[in-house]
């Protein structure tokens, strides 16, 4: 009797199993989903196993709904049917990635049997490039500017610096010339006026004063007449005196000393007489002066025979 309640129970155990599960599937999907429904006698019914689907549709629904990880979220939780359409998902990806291959028709070429248009087709259909982008064009003409800013740069600082190296030059040449004196060659010290004759007895020649600086005199000293040189310097301050023939005298024009015909001072500030220089008849027969050799009056050397010519 045991034994025959035992099986009565054990068979009627998988109509209650099965029968359990298939009245609210819906209503308790945690609890469809646990494996834990199996039949009191230990035995797994055909039923248990024919709906993996459809419990791991509720399994990730209320996973989303508690916020909790949803059910099978990897590839080795994923049944088979999902593992081989993910595998076939990501090698059409791989192949998308890795583009055309070269050893084979195209996938698209496979697929639909025609031949894909090669590079060089494409490339000959493909639209002209356009000879100068607008951007080059604009770099180009940047460039130009720039090299005519600097050129013009270049060009100032060059004409600044020839200016300066001419100002430099034309300054240094003006130095220069101070290094030398303005005459170079001073007249000689030794000259011929010419012959006694052209001298004749009371003359005064001036026309040796602006070469020479002296007067060429035939006049009376005392009681001798003579042809001497004087000097045209004013004893006073150096200035020169002018030969007034009227009045027979030499004037100062700096302070009025006047001096008579043979030289000697009686006016003005002058405090002796002009001074003679050297004379004498050359080889020629002309007359020569010496400017080297001054003879002066207060000093008695007027009656040198040097500083005279008898006449
Ligand atoms: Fe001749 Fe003074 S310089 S009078």
């Amino acid at each position: 009797m045991a034994r025959a309640k035992q099986g009565a129970a054990g068979e009627g155990a998988p109509g209650e199993a099965t029968a359990a599960p298939a009245a609210k599937p819906a209503a308790k999907p945690a609890a469809a989903a646990k494996p834990a429904a199996k039949p009191a006698g230990g035995k797994t019914g055909p039923s248990v196993t024919a709906k993996p689907a459809a419990r791991d549709t509720a399994s990730i629904l209320a996973a989303a709904r508690a916020g909790s990880k949803p059910g099978p979220v990897s590839k080795a939780d994923a049944p088979a049917g999902v593992k081989a359409a993910l595998s076939e998902a990501g090698r059409q990806a791989r192949a998308d990635a890795a583009g055309p291959r070269r050893d084979g028709p195209k996938p698209e070429a496979a697929k639909t049997g025609h031949e894909a248009p090669s590079r060089t087709a494409a490339l000959k259909t493909a639209p002209p490039m356009p000879s100068r982008p607008p951007k080059a064009a604009k770099v180009e003409e940047e460039t130009g500017r720039r090299g005519f800013l600097s050129l013009a740069v270049g060009s100032f600082m060059a004409l600044g610096f020839t200016s300066l190296a001419v100002t430099g030059g034309l300054f240094s040449l003006g130095l220069a010339r101070f290094l030398f004196p303005n005459v170079l060659a001073e007249p000689p010290s030794r000259f011929k006026v010419g012959f006694k004759e052209g001298f004749p007895a009371g003359k005064v020649e001036t026309k040796f004063v602006a070469q020479y600086g002296v007067w060429v005199v035939n006049s009376d000293v005392g009681g001798q007449q003579q042809i001497y040189a004087l000097k045209t310097v004013c004893t006073h301050l150096g200035c020169t005196p002018n030969w007034l023939e009227a009045e027979q005298k030499f004037k100062c024009p700096c302070h009025g000393s006047g001096f008579y015909k043979d030289g000697v001072n009686f006016e003005g500030p002058a405090p002796r007489p002009l001074e003679r220089y050297a004379i004498k008849i050359a080889d020629d027969g002309q007359l020569e002066v010496d400017k080297s050799k001054a003879f002066q009056e207060e000093l008695g050397q007027w009656n040198d025979p040097s500083s005279y010519v008898p006449v």
